[in-house]
C-alpha cells in the first residue's frame, strides 16, 4: 500500500508547492470555522437579503438543512485532506534520484475491507443528509396541519416587473362587484401567523423569493404553485424575483411587512376603505410648494435601487408613511386627481372609490402609504415619485407604463406629455392616498 501511495504522489516541485499552499488555505479555513466566527459575519453576508440570518421557521428549516450538508461535507473534506496531506509529506521524493524512480508493479486488487468500509461510510453520510432533507421537504411543502386553520391565504401574481398581492379572504366592493383586497409590491402580514402564498404569473416565469422567510418558488404560466412562510417577529423583509424574466428582472422586488396582530387588524381595516379624498384645507398646516420639488432636487440614480439603510429604519419609514402628510394641499390634490384621469393613468391603475379602474398596473388605492414605488426600487418620496413619473423607463427599462403607456409601441411616438407642474399635482394626489 505504501508503494501504491508513493506512486500516486510522486510530484514535481511545483506541484508540491501547490499542495503546501492548499494545506495552508485548509488550515486557515478550519481555524476560522472552529474559532467561533459566525459564517454570516465572516463572509459579510448579514445584509437585508441574507439567507443566513433567518426571520421565520421555513427559512430556518432551509438554513438548517444547508448546514447539515456543510458539516457532512466538511467532515469528508477533513478526512480526505488529512490522508492526502499525510501521504504527501510521508512519501515525498527526498532526492533527485527518487523523483525518477520507476513506479512499482501493481501488487494486487486492493484491500476489500477498506473498499467496503468506504462504501458503507459514504452511504451512512448520505443517510445523515437524506433524513433532514426529507423532513425539510415535508415541512416547507405546506403549512403544518395544526396551523392550517390560522393561515392567511394570499395570492401573489408576477407581472413584468412587479408583484400583485391579493388577500383571498378579504372581500371588498368595487365597480366590478365583489373582489379580493389587493396591494402592489408590499405584502402586509400578521407576525406569528402562517401565510400561504399561491403563486401565479400573467406573463413569463417569475420566482417568489423572500430570502429571510422562504423561497424560492417559481411563478409559472398556467401552473398553480404555492409556498408558505411565517415571520417570527414584526419587521420589514426584502423580497426579490429570482427567475430571469426580462429587462428589469434584477429590479423586480417586493417587501413583506410583518405587523403585530392589532396593528395588522388596523392596517387591514384602513386598507379596505376606498381611496381617501382630501377636500378641505387644514389652515393650521403649512402650505407646501409642490412645484419646488423639481426633479433636480434629488440626483437621479438609476437604473437600480436608491434605497439605503437598515431594515429597521425602513420599517420606521413605512410606519411613518401610514399617516397623512402635514403639508397636504387640497387644491393641488384635486388637480392631480383630475390629471390622473385626463392623462389616462386610470386605464391601467385602480384607485378604488375614485376614477381609476385599470388592472394592467399596480393597484394605487393606498399607494401613499407604501414605503416603496416602482416594485421596491425607489423610496416612496414625492421627489422620487416625480422622477419616476417623469421617466419610468430610466429607472425600470422596458416597463409597460412607459412603453405602451407614454409612448406608442407601434409608432414610437409619444402619446402624451406631462410637464413638471402636472407631475407635481399627480404626485400630491398619489401621496395623499393613505
Ligand atoms: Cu420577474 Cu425576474
Amino acid at each position: 500500500m505504501d508503494d501504491a501511495l508513493a506512486l500516486m504522489i510522486r510530484h514535481s516541485p511545483a506541484q508540491r508547492t501547490s499542495a503546501r499552499l492548499a494545506l495552508l488555505a485548509l488550515g486557515g479555513f478550519l481555524l476560522m470555522l472552529f474559532s467561533g466566527c459566525k459564517l454570516a459575519d465572516v463572509f459579510s453576508l448579514s445584509g437585508p437579503q441574507s439567507t443566513m440570518l433567518t426571520g421565520g421557521p421555513v427559512a430556518k428549516s432551509q438554513w438548517d438543512l444547508f448546514m447539515v450538508t456543510v458539516y457532512v461535507t466538511t467532515f469528508i473534506f477533513i478526512i480526505v485532506g488529512t490522508v492526502l496531506a499525510y501521504a504527501q509529506i510521508k512519501f515525498r521524493a527526498k532526492s533527485e534520484a527518487e523523483e525518477h524512480v520507476e513506479p512499482p508493479a501493481e501488487a494486487g486488487h486492493g484491500n476489500p475491507l477498506v473498499e467496503i468500509g468506504l462504501i458503507a461510510g459514504s452511504v451512512a453520510l448520505l443517510v445523515i443528509i437524506a433524513i433532514p432533507t426529507l423532513k425539510g421537504i415535508w415541512y416547507t411543502h405546506d403549512v403544518p396541519e395544526a396551523e392550517k386553520a390560522d393561515a392567511l391565504d394570499v395570492t401573489a401574481t408576477g407581472y413584468q416587473w412587479w408583484f400583485k398581492f391579493e388577500y383571498n379572504t378579504e372581500k371588498i366592493q368595487t365597480m366590478m362587484g365583489e373582489q379580493n383586497l389587493a396591494t402592489g409590491n408590499e405584502l402586509i402580514v400578521p407576525a406569528g401567523r402562517p401565510v400561504r402564498v399561491q403563486v401565479r404569473t400573467v406573463d413569463v416565469i417569475h420566482s417568489f423569493w423572500l430570502p429571510k422567510l422562504a423561497g424560492k418558488v417559481d411563478m409559472i404560466p398556467n401552473r398553480p404553485n404555492f409556498l408558505w412562510f411565517k415571520a417570527d417577529h414584526p419587521g420589514y423583509y426584502y423580497g426579490q424575483c429570482a427567475e430571469y424574466c426580462g429587462d428589469s428582472h434584477a429590479i423586480m422586488r417586493f417587501r413583506v411587512i410583518a405587523l403585530e396582530k392589532d396593528d395588522y387588524a388596523r392596517w387591514l381595516a384602513n386598507q379596505k376603505q376606498p381611496a381617501r379624498a382630501v377636500t378641505t384645507a387644514d389652515a393650521s398646516r403649512p402650505h407646501v410648494e409642490f412645484a419646488s420639488l423639481s426633479s433636480a432636487s434629488v440626483p437621479p440614480t438609476g437604473p437600480g435601487s436608491t434605497l439605503t439603510g437598515s431594515p429597521t429604519s425602513a420599517f420606521q419609514e413605512w410606519q411613518a408613511k401610514q399617516l397623512p402628510s402635514a403639508n397636504e394641499d387640497p387644491a393641488l390634490i384635486a388637480k392631480g386627481r383630475k390629471l390622473f384621469s385626463e392623462k389616462t393613468c386610470i386605464s391601467c391603475h385602480t384607485v378604488r372609490g375614485h376614477e381609476g379602474i385599470g388592472i394592467t398596473g399596480p393597484e394605487l388605492t393606498h399607494v401613499g402609504a407604501r414605503s416603496t414605488i416602482a416594485a421596491g426600487v425607489l423610496e416612496n418620496s414625492p421627489e422620487r415619485m416625480h422622477q419616476w413619473i417623469n421617466n419610468p423607463n430610466y429607472f425600470k427599462p422596458g416597463n409597460k407604463m412607459f412603453n405602451g403607456g407614454y409612448t406608442d409601441t407601434d409608432t414610437g411616438q409619444r402619446k402624451f406629455t406631462l410637464n413638471d407642474e402636472e407631475i407635481d399635482a399627480i404626485v400630491a394626489y398619489l401621496q395623499s392616498l393613505k
